[in-house]
């Protein structure tokens, strides 16, 4: 993997002068760095001013992956090589198809050579990142088979999970769905120091469901309602199972999956201590019986192990939930969004260490058999001698133990929405998803898409098809994402229909609404308001809907960020 040519591929003369013109804001916010971005995307050869921090040659493949017990598995995956920064840069994910983490550190200037070796167009978008236009991964910067795209930007997020994932239009969910995502991590190092668990106490973990075939192969098909697969997978792995001391675990999830929904929950009813949401920790840690995680988001736990006997296995579920979509989830459906089932095993070793490799079972069958829970019961957890130390490093902590321990319940203070600056509504038109009516435009901005470069607003997204009870016109939920920032969630009001309002309480005690978001699920009948503030780069970025099915039939628009008048 040599080549660092560059592609004019997917730029034409009008996205040339557009991005040179109403993103020079942007540009002169980020100097020569925002400069570079653009002119190596357009493949002026002697234009990478900058010398980077990290460069990483970075390719899609189609590859082979040991998943089920008997054949391999055709996958399509990012692999990756360092050319430049840090050793631990790139920290392969061990056993798996997904692409490589890559460790990142505030402040660093990034170079990615990103090679298509797909059969089809692609390009890459880093979730959750504050990039320059250029960098985003926009759907009309994809490349085709065999060239090569130049990302260039420097990291500007706290500290956190982020991931990368294809985003060409209309083709998002089979790409990532075939095994296409990896993960960001952003670290100052600053962790251990605050009494986080680091190293091998530090565990990323990507949820994603998959349908096999007989011969091992995924299947995957579309629908209204997105794709539902009946067996999951914990990085890559099914079945999947680690053994762990009895001390302090990070648990970084993410659920990587294209339309499922998870009701993360502790098989004994043991709450879930939140310390981290989208955009990094938290001001202070919060207890929730479960947590609801709709795709794209991610959700950071802090686990005490010893507070369970040596030689038990806790097992991490997804709860029941009604309101997962039409007939729970489509004709595909035969594990449906919103059944109960097991995601992983923790066995719980006494060994002072124990090497905390993921291990798939060696039986694979779906895990869909329901196991009852009990009545989750809050319990003590030790989450005091972690919090001074974890508020340290949250930002404005205000942290106090008994606001950390009271906050089990949906937030009462969410309850008043504000003055929307502008509302979205999702719902389906003419038998497709839309939002306000409206499906992606490669290019197109309408009026009330055009925001101001250094402006605050409100957006309100109104989840508005119509109640009652099942069919298409109980509605489905819809996983909103905006790119470039991280907002605030400032509200979210019921749904008034009582079918959609019942629905929404068998999750709405898992949202964890208190920290920097880039993703939140509006469900059926919901409406939930952020606030976000745009910043530094002006330019084309997208919101959208991440249920993956739903944004390729066209659930996403863009946005434009222009220079204040
Ligand atoms: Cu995770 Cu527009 O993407
Ligand atoms: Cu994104
Ligand atoms: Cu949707």
């Amino acid at each position: 993997m040599t080549s660092t040519r560059t592609s004019r591929r997917g730029l034409n003369r009008r996205d040339f002068l557009r991005l040179s013109g109403l993103g020079a804001l942007g540009l002169m916010a980020e100097g020569a760095l925002g400069l570079s971005s653009i002119a190596t995307a357009l493949g002026s050869p002697d234009a990478g001013v900058v010398d980077p921090d990290v460069e990483i040659n970075l390719e899609a493949v189609i590859a082979q992956a040991p998943i089920l017990a008997g054949p391999e598995t055709q996958v399509w995956r990012y692999q990756a090589e360092l050319v430049k920064g840090p050793a631990d840069t790139i920290q392969p994910i061990p056993n798996t198809y997904l692409g490589p983490s890559f460790l990142f550190r505030p402040g660093q200037n990034v170079r990615i050579n990103f090679t298509n070796r797909l059969n089809e167009e692609s390009i890459v978008h880093w979730h959750g990142l504050h990039v320059p236009e250029a960098a985003d991964g926009h759907p009309r910067l994809v490349i085709a088979p065999n060239e090569t795209y130049v990302y260039e930007f420097q990291v500007m997020d706290r500290p956190g999970m982020y991931w990368y994932h294809p985003h060409p239009h209309g083709r998002t969910g089979p790409q990532a769905y075939h095994g296409l995502a990896g993960l960001i991590l952003i670290s100052d190092g600053s962790e251990a120091q605050a009494g986080l668990p680091t190293g091998a106490n530090d565990l990323p973990l990507v949820i994603q469901d998959r349908t096999f075939d007989d011969q091992n192969q995924l299947v995957y098909s579309t629908s209204m309602a997105g794709f539902l697969g009946d067996t999951i997978l914990v990085n890559g792995q099914p079945n999947a199972s680690i053994t762990v001391t009895r001390n302090a675990y990070r648990l970084r999830i993410l659920n990587g999956s294209n339309s499922r929904i998870y009701k993360l929950a502790w098989s004994d009813g043991t709450p879930l201590t939140v310390i981290g949401s989208d955009g990094g920790l938290l001001d202070a840690p919060v207890q929730r019986n479960y947590v609801t995680l709709a795709p794209a988001e991610r959700t950071d736990l802090l686990v005490d192990f010893s507070q369970w006997p040596a030689g038990t296995t806790l097992t991490l579920r997804s709860l029941a939930f009604s309101g997962g979509g039409f007939g729970g989830g489509g004709g595909n459906a035969t594990l449906a969004n919103g059944a109960e089932f097991a995601i992983m095993d923790f066995l719980i070793s006494d060994a002072a260490t124990a090497t905390p490799t993921l291990t798939p079972t060696a039986t694979v069958v779906p895990t869909s058999t329901p196991t009852p829970t009990t009545t989750p019961t809050p319990v003590s957890l030790p989450l005091r001698s972690y919090l001074p130390l974890v508020s340290s490093i949250g930002a404005g902590a205000q942290a106090t133990a008994s606001a950390a321990t009271s906050s089990t319940d949906f937030r009462a203070d969410l309850a008043t929405p504000q003055q929307a600056t502008r509302t979205f509504t999702l719902y389906m038109q003419f038998g497709q998803w839309t939002i306000s009516g409206r499906t992606f435009q490669m290019e197109a901005v309408a009026p009330d898409e055009t925001v101001e470069l250094g402006s605050t607003e409100i957006w309100e997204f109104a989840n508005q098809q119509s109640g009652g009870g099942g069919g298409m016109a109980g509605g489905m939920p819809h996983p909103i994402h905006i790119h470039d920032l991280q907002f605030r969630v400032i509200s979210r009001q019921a749904p008034t229909d009582a079918t959609q309002r019942a629905n929404w309480e068998t999750v709405k005690d898992g949202y964890v609404d208190g920290g920097w978001k880039d993703t939140i699920l509006v469900m059926p009948g919901e409406r939930v308001q952020v606030q976000m503030t745009f910043k530094d780069f002006t330019g084309l970025f997208l919101y959208h809907c991440h249920n993956l099915e739903h944004e390729d039939m066209g659930m996403m628009r863009n946005y434009r960020i222009v220079p204040p008048a």
